[in-house]
């Protein structure tokens, strides 16, 4: 579980965050919302452990993690791939750092390589990849890095309409297979609402808590859903929450 209290953070005189308090419960998943620059990216910089913050605390599963990365798998925003290892060695990093086995990280790598549509680049270095190569590349190096507590920022931003929605629907069943909990950064309304149990709406610079949906639906939903009685609304509260933040 993932537990943010007090958060703030500044960047010099740039007042970015202004309290945030959230948890994320074992195998749930929240989803963070709000206008670019309201330091969305700069929360899952805290919880990866990898920007320690003005102040505030982070516990995941208890342990505090400010300051100390390696307790949470961190799908960048950008600057995904070391550009010097070839794709598929790219994926087996995180393992590699934990001390997991490297053939069992590389055959798990290869086969999620097959189920993202990459199979024949394995040995492409980043550098000739897509933006959206790269994209799932870094989305299943965050998975097989045999961690739990996923924080993933803005994965599926890159790719075109079809294949976002089926890594969309792969991540929904992700959380069946491996129990991840995690923590989401996107700009699509829809996809946080119907990924997510819960959804948070941050308000521009400096980013505090506007706004807060539940989704009560059981798992997995499918996109259809929205049209349906129970997302409609809350779709409809987290635009006025968006455009009034
Ligand atoms: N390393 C840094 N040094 C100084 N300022 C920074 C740094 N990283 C981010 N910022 C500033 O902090 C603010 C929040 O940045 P952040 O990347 O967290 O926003 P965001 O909500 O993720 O935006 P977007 O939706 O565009 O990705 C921005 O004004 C940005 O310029
Ligand atoms: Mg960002």
């Amino acid at each position: 579980m993932i537990e943010i209290r007090g958060l703030r953070h500044r960047f010099g005189d740039l007042d970015v965050l202004d309290g945030i308090d959230l948890s994320v419960p074992t195998g749930g998943f929240t989803t963070l919302l709000g206008p670019s620059g309201c330091g969305k990216s700069t929360v899952l910089r805290v919880v990866a452990g990898l920007l320690t913050p003005t102040s505030g605390t982070v516990t995941v599963d208890g342990h505090d993690v400010v300051g100390r990365p390696g307790r949470v798998a961190h799908m960048p925003q950008r600057d995904l791939l070391l550009p010097w290892r070839r794709a598929l060695a790219n994926a087996t990093v995180g393992a590699e750092a934990r001390g997991l086995d490297r053939t069992a990280a590389r055959a798990e790598a290869a086969r999620l390589f097959e189920r993202f549509g990459l199979t024949g680049f394995e040995r492409t270095w980043p550098a000739r990849l897509s933006g959206g190569m790269r994209q799932r590349v870094a989305l299943l190096r965050t998975v097989v890095s045999g961690l739990t507590t996923i924080a993933l920022d803005e994965p599926f931003g890159a790719l075109d309409a079809l294949t976002r929605r089926d890594l969309q629907g792969w991540l929904a069943e992700l959380r069946g297979e491996y129990r991840s909990t995690v923590l989401l950064v996107t700009h699509d309304v829809d996809e946080a609402l119907v990924l997510s149990d819960r959804v948070v709406v941050l308000s521009a610079r400096p980013g505090r808590i506007v706004h807060e949906v539940d989704n009560p639906l059981p798992h997995p939903r499918p996109f259809a859903a929205l049209g349906g009685t129970e997302l409609a609304g809350r779709r409809a509260e987290l635009f006025d929450a968006l455009g009034a933040g």
